[in-house]
């Protein structure tokens, strides 16, 4: 059994997909044994600490610098034997000693075809940007911005009167399927990194 850690900072969607996903068998091989949040009123920590999983609030104005912030959820991971770490929606930077911590250990989701629209309000940058197609991209993480290599990408099209929340939605869907498969994938042992390439090896 792979033991994940959730990062999160918000609603939580792609958490509860992820957990339903082991509920369900559609990820095999692992189970969550930690959910940390950065936001005290966060939906998924809430979630979490209903279906009775270890679930931490940890406040960022506890620490004096993000290295220190970081340390501590190193620590954190360490001492649940994390062998996998979750982005989802954690709305922070994180800095090259976790990077280096988790090296190749660590996966975000995000809603754009990365490499276009890294950052904040990725959905927004591709309606305003004029973008047909974009979609959502699971990678691993690097100390770069939405910068490793990438695991799954989903496509979308981009509709003539999408909004910026018709097009989240559309988005969230397809986050919803590819980051659990990404996830079922890792935790079996089916990636292997290459350079910046990401390749599924067949059984
Ligand atoms: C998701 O759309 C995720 O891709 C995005 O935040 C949302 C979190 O929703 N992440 C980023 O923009 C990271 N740069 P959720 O809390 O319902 O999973």
């Amino acid at each position: 059994m792979k033991r994940l850690a959730i990062l999160l900072s918000g609603r939580g969607s792609n958490f509860r997909a992820i957990y339903e996903a082991i509920s369900n068998g559609d990820i095999s091989n692992a189970e969550i044994a930690l959910v940390i949040s950065d936001k005290k009123e966060a939906k998924g920590l809430i979630f979490a600490k209903e279906k009775g999983l270890d679930a931490r609030f940890v406040n960022p104005k506890d620490f004096e610098s993000r290295e220190e912030f970081d340390k501590y959820i190193v620590d954190l991971l360490r001492g649940k034997e994390i062998d996998l770490v979750c982005l989802a929606g954690f709305m922070r930077v994180i800095t090259p000693y976790f990077v280096s911590a988790y090296r190749n250990r660590i996966i975000n989701i995000h809603p754009s075809l990365l490499p276009s629209f890294p950052g904040l309000n990725a959905q927004k940058q591709a309606l305003e940007y004029g973008v047909k197609i974009t979609g959502c991209t699971v990678h691993f993480v690097d100390e770069k911005v939405d910068h490793g290599p990438i695991i799954i990408q989903a496509a979308v099209p981009v509709l003539e009167n999408d909004t910026v929340e018709t097009l989240s939605d559309r988005i969230l869907k397809e986050e919803h399927r590819i980051y659990p498969q990404a996830i079922n994938l890792i935790v079996n042992d089916k990636v292997e990194i290459v350079g910046r390439r990401v390749i599924v090896k067949e059984n």
